[in-house]
Parts: C-alpha cells; structure tokens; sequence
C-alpha cells in the first residue's frame, strides 16, 4: 500500500506492506537514529515523536502514521552550532541515548 508520511517536517510518499512497523519503515528510509532494540515495546530505544508524544516505532504500523507528525532524532539536528547539544548538556546531564534526547524534546513541550 502507498502511504504518505511526514517525517521531520519532509512528506514522503512510501510503499510499505501491510505488517511493517514504523521503526522498519523509519530504517528503510535512512533514519538510523532509530535504534532496534527489543521490538516488544520493552527498551525505548525506537523512540519517535508522534504528534510531539513519545511512541515506542516498533508498536506502530507504518500505515497508523499515515496523518500524524513525526519526529526522529535526526530533527534535533547534528551539528552542536545549532544549538540543541548545548541546551541540553546546560539542563539535563548526563544525555546518553537517541531516544533519551527525542522523549526530552517532546517532555519539553510541555514544561
Ligand atoms: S525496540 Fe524496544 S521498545 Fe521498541
């Protein structure tokens, strides 16, 4: 099925099975900074934002994304001269993992 997803503020018009997890979609796509991890919703380590709500990717088909907005690591941007590294480091120390960072950007949203 073709589905339309927005992803970091990008739509992209993608084909993907029926059973796909958004987390393999994500993947397939080049947003590596998803992690694979447990894949039963256990670990976090899949974290995106949906809607600026934290959702474990590996419990979510690609398909229920589909009018939602989605969030990866990859939108906190990589580079420290934009900022978000050096905000972070001043509130929240240690930072360790990609879905730590994205689950505090959601949070922050509503501090
Ligand atoms: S991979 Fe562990 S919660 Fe998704």
């Amino acid at each position: 099925m073709e589905i339309n997803l927005d992803i970091n503020n990008h739509i992209h018009k993608v084909t993907s099975s029926p059973g796909e997890t958004l987390l393999k979609l994500l993947r397939r796509l080049g947003y590596y900074g998803v992690k694979h991890g447990c894949e039963t919703g256990d670990c976090g380590a899949c974290t995106v934002l949906m809607d600026d709500k934290p959702v474990n990717s590996c419990l979510v088909l690609a398909a229920q994304a589909e009018g939602h907005k989605i969030h990866t690591i990859e939108s906190l941007g990589e580079y420290p001269d934009q900022g978000w590294r050096d905000r972070l480091r001043k509130r929240i120390e240690p930072v360790s993992s990609p879905s730590f960072k994205i689950s505090i950007r959601g949070a922050c949203k509503y501090l």
